[in-house]
This record gives structure tokens, C-alpha cells and sequence, in this order.
């Protein structure tokens, strides 16, 4: 069946680069996300980087930039990272799927979720990703990224903050999505995820000091 893997450069060596992979991510056909997405949008930070952050997918913005969490998810992250003492210039950050899906509203292109098949698609890069970089620890960002990396039966509601060992860092973590945080009506309920956010990049900047 279709998937990334095909798309990966053949060169050992090219495979653990990062720059070559985010070249070969620009072609790939691995689903058919790719054919109503404006760009493929790779991860983004230093290939010695600790931690490797892993949103969903790309949204509107990062689309549009090809850069992930730039817009209003990538603000909440910010503030986030910033109250956890974490620098985000010195962090990873990439997304589970790499190119942005959604349905049209008009003119107005509106999220939607990435099926199993897909992430399953898309899975060869990040594992790619973690090859090149071997994090010390990596957040899952809401439950896409957590079913990706922590397996199907992870649920984030009981489960954020588990300190996990996965075959991918000693260190794997889960925590709610900076978009679920604005997407929750109630006041309190924000500010109660957006600290339970912010506790538990603490405690992986704690784990790694
Ligand atoms: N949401 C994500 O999961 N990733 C992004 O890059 C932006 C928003
Ligand atoms: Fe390839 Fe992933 Fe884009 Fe699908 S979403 S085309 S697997 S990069």
C-alpha cells in the first residue's frame, strides 16, 4: 500500500540528514494529502536538539509558511514553552503528519482530522526524524501525535504526563494539543489545560537538567 517509505532518500548517510530528508519530503506521494496541501511542512530546529516536540499535522498558516506551529496553536506553544523555561530555538518541532488537511467552507479552509491510514502514510518521516536526531525525549502534542508514537491504545485524558520508554527516546511523553486549548469553550477549562500544558513541559525540562 501507499506510504512515505518510497520517498526516503536511498543513501544511508542522506537518510539521517535532516536538510536531505526535508528535500525528499517536498516530493513525496506517500497518500493523497499532498494533492490539496500548498507544501509539504518537514520539522524545523537544530538536528542536536533534546527534545523533539510532535503536533498533528499543519494548519492554515503553516501551510501557507511551511513552517510548523506559526500560528495561533504555535502562540499557545510559545507561551507554553516560555513558562516551562524551555527555548524554543534549542527544541525540534515537527508534526505527525506533513501535509495539511482539510474540507473547504466557502472560501475557508477548515482542519480536518488525518484517518490511520494516513498517519500510518506518514509515519516513515518522523521515524526518520527521530533516527537523525536520537532526542533525549519527545512530547507527543495531542492525541494524533500520541497514537502515532505511543500506540492506539494511549488515551490522553488518563494518560498525559506518563513518562513512557519507546523505541524512539528513553524519554516519550504525551500532553494536550495547544489547539484543544482553544478550542474548549469553558474559561476555566482553558486555563486549567493550558497549565496542565505548561506543568508537564516543566517536568520534562526538570527531567532533563
Ligand atoms: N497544529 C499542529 O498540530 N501542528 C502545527 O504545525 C500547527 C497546528
Ligand atoms: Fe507524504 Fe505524509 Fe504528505 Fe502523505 S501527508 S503525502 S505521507 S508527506
Amino acid at each position: 500500500s501507499m506510504s512515505a517509505a518510497e520517498f526516503l532518500p536511498d543513501d544511508p548517510a542522506r537518510r539521517t540528514d535532516l536538510s536531505a530528508l526535508e528535500r525528499a519530503a517536498e516530493g513525496c506521494r506517500g497518500c493523497d494529502l499532498y494533492k490539496d496541501a500548498t507544501q509539504t511542512v518537514f520539522g524545523s530546529g537544530p538536528a542536536d536538539a533534546e527534545i523533539v516536540f510532535v503536533g498533528e499535522q499543519p494548519g492554515d498558516n503553516e501551510d501557507r509558511t511551511g513552517e510548523p506551529f506559526v500560528g495561533p496553536a504555535g502562540q499557545v506553544l510559545n507561551d507554553a514553552l516560555e513558562d516551562a523555561g524551555i527555548d524554543r530555538s534549542k527544541v525540534y518541532i515537527t508534526n505527525a503528519v506533513k501535509h495539511f488537511k482539510h474540507t473547504l467552507q466557502g472560501s475557508r479552509r477548515i482542519h480536518a482530522k488525518p484517518s490511520a491510514r494516513e498517519i500510518t502514510a506518514c509515519k516513515p518521516w518522523i521515524e526518520a526524524e527521530f533516527a537523525a536526531i536520537k532526542p533525549r525525549a519527545i512530547v507527543c502534542l495531542g492525541a494524533t501525535a500520541a497514537q502515532a508514537i505511543l500506540g492506539r491504545d494511549f488515551r490522553i485524558t488518563k494518560q498525559r504526563g506518563e513518562i513512557r520508554e519507546t523505541p524512539f527516546s528513553p524519554i516519550t511523553t504525551a500532553t494536550w494539543h495547544p489547539s484543544a486549548i482553544l478550542r474548549v469553550p469553558e474559561e476555566d477549562a482553558t486555563q486549567r489545560m493550558y497549565d496542565d500544558l505548561a506543568d508537564d513541559l516543566y517536568a520534562v525540562a526538570q527531567l532533563m537538567a
